[in-house]
This record gives structure tokens, sequence and C-alpha cells, in this order.
């Protein structure tokens, strides 16, 4: 990504109503394309490294139907890349659905409009229930990223100088494949991936400039050997991976006012149903699993769908955020309950101190 700030910050989940929390108060996410080029124009003026949307198809139901709308990724990125000047928007694509050429093609049609400026996350599996519409059956686990491995490879073959190549894999055969124009100015767009099993995390290693990884929620220890054990494992292969997290913000003047909102939007009022939805789709529910595990599982969804809750005043976000940098971390995806109304005491009060502790730049105007 571009800009020199040594904690990136971005936003996940815009795209979809509700954004990522699991919550009835009425001031949730719309995810309506109004707001999104609002907030997406907001974040571009005050520093924001990068918008990084979630490829969903069909919601969880529940009471709010969460995430039951939402903007489709690549034109969502596309759109918005048109109206910004310096952020990252990134595309969601989940290789198992779209063309690779299509994809390509797309992809690059968006670093244009954005010069330069367009990242795709690689979704290589998806949501039970949701490959069913798309008449399109989900691999095993480890094909899944054996075929999203020719996807990529494919991908990069058509940004590169080749011209009129064949493919020949164990899923793809393709004669004759070109793609032009390449992408903006000589480079390739930045590539992400959350793979989160062994299988996951090799791919990302190897194919990523970016890799999402779970935070502990206890211990920094254990979040800095993981950053560790991913950036070894990308030197092994001559290769530097950043790595990030992802992190629910509430930020309010007092700890107590950021503690109070919290458990008002997350717990009181919490979609429990549309998160009992999203437990069972993952086939976890207290027959599945041990009754305490169930219900950790179940309030940390509610929290944020896995997420780090980042809970307090701005000297206590600021604090965690910085603990994340010293850990190793590069960069962090963050949502909030609604994003515009909270955004700009967040940029003001968090990032004006992560300026001051030599983790962020100041913005120029
Ligand atoms: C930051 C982040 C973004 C993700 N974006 C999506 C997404 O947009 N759509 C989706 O279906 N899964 C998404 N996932 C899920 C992961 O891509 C991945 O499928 C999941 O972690 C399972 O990995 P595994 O195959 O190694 O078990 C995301 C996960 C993270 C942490």
């Amino acid at each position: 990504m571009h800009g020199a700030n040594k904690l990136q910050i971005g936003l996940f989940g815009p795209n979809c109503s509700s954004g990522r929390a699991v919550t009835l108060v009425p001031e949730r996410w719309s995810g309506n394309w109004p707001d999104n080029k609002r907030l997406a124009q907001m974040s571009d003026e005050s520093g924001i490294d990068f918008l990084l949307p979630i490829g969903r198809w069909k919601g969880y139901g529940g009471d709010t139907d969460y995430q039951g709308t939402t903007l489709e990724t690549v034109t969502w990125a596309t759109g918005l890349l048109a109206v910004t000047k310096r952020i990252t928007v990134f595309g969601t694509v989940h290789a198992p659905i779209f063309n690779p050429v299509v994809a390509a093609k797309e992809m690059v049609t968006a670093d244009h409009i954005g010069e330069g400026r367009f990242g795709l996350n690689i979704v290589v599996g998806w949501n039970e229930g949701e490959f069913d519409m798309f008449g399109v059956e989900q691999r095993a686990h480890e094909d899944r990223y054996d075929y999203a491995q020719e996807w990529i490879d494919v991908i990069k073959m058509i940004w590169s100088d080749r011209e009129n190549f064949e493919f020949k894999g164990q899923y793809l055969d393709m004669k004759g494949v070109r793609g032009k124009p390449k992408p903006y100015g000589g480079t390739r767009p930045v590539i992400m991936n959350a793979g989160a099993s062994p299988t996951g995390q090799a791919f990302a290693v190897k194919n990523c400039d970016a890799f999402f990884l779970q935070a502990s929620r206890t211990s920094l220890e254990d979040t800095q050997q993981k950053v560790r054990t991913a950036q070894k494992a990308a030197r092994a292969q001559g290769r530097e991976i950043g790595c990030y997290t992802v992190g629910v913000v509430t930020c309010r003047p007092t700890q107590k006012e950021a503690e109070d909102y919290f458990h008002y939007s997350i717990v009181e009022r919490a979609d429990w149903s549309a998160v009992d939805g999203i437990l069972a789709l993952k086939n976890i529910s207290p027959q599945t699993v041990p009754m305490q595990d169930y219900l950790t599982t179940r309030s940390q969804y509610a929290q944020g769908m896995g997420g780090l809750p980042i809970v307090g005043d701005p000297d206590h976000v600021a604090n965690q955020l910085a603990d994340l940098a010293k850990a190793g971390l590069t960069g962090i995806a963050i949502s909030l309950v609604n994003y515009i109304d909270e955004l700009p005491y967040f940029c003001d009060e968090v990032c004006g101190r992560l300026q001051r502790m030599g983790l962020r730049e100041k913005v120029s105007v």
C-alpha cells in the first residue's frame, strides 16, 4: 500500500449492511452507495490507508438480515477509486466463482481508474449455503487452495508481459491467453489473503503481499510470534510480507462511555438471532463444542465476527494500536458501528496520538 505509515489503518466491511456489527441499534451501518462514497472521501482526506470490503453473496438472516445487502466489491472499488485520490481500495474476489481472465481484466480496469490503488483480497472458499446459488460445488479444503494457486498464477501471468500464453493445470486449461492493458504504472495490484488453516497460511505466504492473521486477545507475545512465523516463512521463499489484523473499535471520550456503548450495541442490542445463524453455518453449537467454548465464541461473534475488540478512550485505543505495531503488525483493518459518525473522532483523537508516537504520518491536505 502507498504511504509511509508505520501502522496502516483501513476500514473493513463498509460495503455490507451492518458492516461488521451484528447489532439491532438504529444507527447501524446502511452499507448503501451514498454512505460508502461519502465514507471513502472522508477516509481519503483523513489519511486512512485502505478500504477492505467483504465479498458476501447472501446475508446471515436474523432480525436485521445481517450483511444481507451488499455492494459487489470489484465494482464498488472501481466506483470509489474514481472519486478518491490516495487511498487503496480492495476488491474481495472469491476465486472459484470468478473466471481468472475476467477477474484480471476487471481488476486492471479498477487499477487504471485508481492509478495503481486497487488491491486484491483473494478468498478461496466461502460460506456453505452461499455457493449453492451459483450452482458450483465447493471443493474439498486442500483442493480449493490448489485451484486458487492456478487461478492466481494465471492472473499474474496475464498481468505480466506474457502474451498469447497457454496454461494447462489440473483445473484450468486455457489457450492463447492475453490481457491488455497491463496494471497501472508497470507494477501489479497489492494482493492480500486471510487464510487461517496451515494450507491457507502457506498460500498467503507464497502469493500475497499482505497476510491477515488473528491477533491474540490475551497475549501480545502470541501475536508477535504469529507475525514472526509468517514473516520467516515468507523470507524462506525470498519474499517479504506485511502482517495485518482485524479490530473492532469503540472509541469515546471516556473509558466508561466506550464500554457502555460497546455493551449496549453488541450485548444488550446484539442481533442474537443473526449470531446464532452464523454459528449454525459454521456448525458451532452446544452439541458440537463444549458449552463454555460455545458461549465464548457466540459472544466473540457478536462483538465483531472474531475481530479484536478495542474499546476505550483515545489514549487507551491509541496505546492498544501501538502495542499491535510493537508486536510487528504492519496494519489493522477496523470496523465501527457507524463508520461515518465515528470516523472523524477516531481520526482526530486516535490517529493524532499515533502521529505523535511516530506511527503515522501527518496528513497533508
Ligand atoms: C481480513 C479478512 C477478510 C476476509 N474477507 C472475506 C470475504 O470477504 N469473504 C469471505 O467469504 N471470507 C472472507 N474471509 C475469510 C478468509 O478469506 C478465509 O476464507 C478464512 O479465514 C478461512 O481460511 P482457511 O481456508 O485457511 O480455513 C476474510 C477473513 C479475514 C480475516
